[in-house]
């Protein structure tokens, strides 16, 4: 038996779990009124953040108007967005990109001086994205930590790993409220406690479910299967984004080539040459990411290809260089050089539409916690995100949850809510660290062959009932063996894999990124209707109870 309790056990005011665009910023809003900690749980930078490269979307060119970007929200999103939170974003966003400049953000310039310079992207009816050069993620998530590590309220600790939220109703009170975290710290080993009246998920999506994804290895979906396990309602989860355009090559493992090499006219060809995209939509290559991923998708299959191609060497090379600096370099150390070639592009999965449900301040199910980021189901982008809007709801959620968190505090934690510490006392080392390998491998690949762009209720339902055995087996394994972070892994992404299942199943109809050959068609009555699943509290959530549609 290890003992526990000498592990360490910290208070603060707020616990972010989550270092990137949504969990930076609120600590840098936070900060000057409450103590905070932020969590990540391998290196500070290594999110979805960091690698964003196309921009953030938002009206701030004269001739733009907020109603246009709403309307292509609404638009790509095939109408089950939230309009009340369609709104609050695309308004917040002007004033979320001042607060940028004054953090010190590199965002390119036009070189007369004449502001910043607007690139454009699917589903855009404007040139609105603003950029720092092809890596926007890099400089956003650079300029955060910068400021947040010179910040003493701010406490940032590296290689924790959260593993479950600590609650009332779990400690076996009648309220619930959000107590806390155990995590794991990966460098001792110890399990520790981090105690606060507000702990807020900020830990990004979940791309990783996928065997093919543009996502950073962090993206297993942790928040989200926190958040079910702890209570809360999950929402749109089978509205997974799958990016048209990542490079096809074995040894450039997830790299995106951005949608701006669209919006700047690259153009999508077959391998004999021809451009297929007008024939499926009248935008072309900038039509939303849902239509033209399927087109790909539609092609590749058609003609047994492996890849389409991705040409923009029409442009001057000089306007790629300057434009795409980090793209161009690194498909060139890969030996495409995309000034004189088309480049070899497959869409991946990419971002996560659905998540932990929030309200308009980041609240979720269960008092004192929020979810903020892409981990959240916040109503903004309905069946399918546009593109460059999801950097724009970190900040703008970050900032609506800071107000809240200060000025409707949840109550400081009692002294005599104690919390007890991590309990391995029944748990040995694992001697078959293979059995966790091999189940993620197994996830990943059904999940893509399955439950990918084009789905069939049949392929759902064989997805359905292998999830069903891994997920028995993982729990026999998570209860006998030490917490490792391959397993708390391998769990969470088993649970965010049965609530896509469940969600793909339980909506009838095709729309944005569902699509469902055995409902090829929208259903005008599930217009407004998100797929909400309910956790069985006494049971870590599962089954999952479908409160809607309602069939
Ligand atoms: P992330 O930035 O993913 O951060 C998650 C954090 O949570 C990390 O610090 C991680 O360590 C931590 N974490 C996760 N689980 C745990 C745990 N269990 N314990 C402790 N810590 C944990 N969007 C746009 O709007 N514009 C773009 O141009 C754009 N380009 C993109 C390009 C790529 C290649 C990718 C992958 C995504 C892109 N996106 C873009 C999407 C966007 O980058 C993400 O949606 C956004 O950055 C998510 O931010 P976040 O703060 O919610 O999460
Ligand atoms: C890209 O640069 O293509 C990614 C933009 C996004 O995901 O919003």
């Amino acid at each position: 038996m290890t003992n526990v309790s000498t592990n360490p056990d910290h208070t603060f005011d707020v616990v972010i779990i989550g270092s990137g665009a949504a969990g930076l910023s609120l600590a840098l809003q936070l900060a000057g009124q409450a103590r905070i900690a932020v969590l990540s749980k391998g290196r500070l930078f290594e999110g979805s953040t960091y690698w964003a490269q196309g921009g953030i979307a938002a009206v701030i060119d004269p001739s733009d108007d907020l109603e246009a970007h709403v309307r292509d929200t609404l638009d790509a999103g095939a109408g089950l967005n939230h309009e009340e939170t369609v709104r609050m974003v695309v308004e917040h966003a002007p004033a979320c990109i001042d607060w940028l400049l004054e953090l010190g953000v590199p965002f390119d310039r036009f070189e007369n001086g004449a502001g910043l310079h607007l690139t454009r992207e699917g589903g855009h009816t404007h040139r609105r994205v603003i950029h720092a050069e092809d890596a926007t993620g890099r400089a956003l998530e650079e300029t955060l930590l910068r400021h947040a590590k010179a910040h003493p309220d701010i406490h940032l600790f590296e290689n924790r790993l959260a593993i479950d939220l600590i609650t009332a109703r779990k400690l076996g009170h009648s309220d619930d409220r959000a107590l806390g975290a155990y995590v794991l710290d990966r460098l001792s080993g110890q399990v520790e406690t981090f105690r606060a009246p507000a702990v807020v998920l900020a830990t990004g999506g979940a791309g990783k479910v996928y065997l093919y994804t543009s996502n950073p290895d962090s993206a297993s979906g942790d928040g989200i299967a926190m958040g079910w396990r702890a209570g809360c309602r999950v929402a749109n989860m089978e509205f997974m984004q799958f990016h048209p355009t990542c490079l096809y090559d074995p040894r450039a493992k997830s790299f995106l080539i951005s949608e701006a090499v669209r919006g700047e006219g690259g153009r999508l060809l077959l391998p004999d040459g021809t451009r297929f995209m007008p024939s499926f939509d009248p935008r072309g290559e900038l039509a939303p990411r849902d239509i033209v991923a399927r087109a790909i998708d539609h092609e590749m299959k058609r003609l047994g290809l492996d890849c389409v191609y991705l040409d923009i060497s029409h442009r001057p090379p000089e306007f790629i260089t300057r434009h795409f600096p980090n793209i161009y370099r690194r498909c060139l150390e890969l030996g495409y050089d995309m000034t004189r070639e088309p480049l070899p592009v497959v869409p991946a999965a990419h971002y996560t539409c659905g998540g932990v449900c929030t309200d308009l301040t980041g609240r979720t199910d269960i008092p004192g916690l929020y979810a903020i980021g892409e981990v959240a189901c916040t109503g903004l982008h309905g069946a399918n995100r546009l593109a460059s809007n999801s950097l724009l709801e970190c900040l703008v959620f970050a900032r609506a949850a800071a107000e809240d968190i200060l000025h409707r505090p949840s109550p400081a934690l009692a002294a005599d809510l104690k919390t007890p510490a991590w309990d391995e006392s029944r748990v040995t080392d694992s001697d078959e660290e293979v059995v966790v390998t091999h189940n993620w491998d197994e996830i990943r690949r059904f999940m893509w062959d399955y439950v990918g762009i084009v789905r069939t209720d049949k392929r759902l339902q064989r997805a359905h009932h292998r999830i069903d055995l891994l997920l028995g087996e993982i729990d026999e394994y998570y209860s006998r063996f030490r917490v490792s972070p391959n397993l708390i892994e391998l769990r969470n992404l088993a649970v965010v894999a049965k609530l896509i299942i469940t969600s793909a199943l339980a909506r009838h109809e095709s729309r944005g990124l569902h699509y469902n050959l055995d409902y090829p068609k929208a259903d005008p009555r599930l217009a407004k209707t998100d797929t909400v699943l309910a956790p069985d509290l006494d049971h870590a959530g599962f089954p999952p109870r479908v409160v809607s549609p309602d069939h």
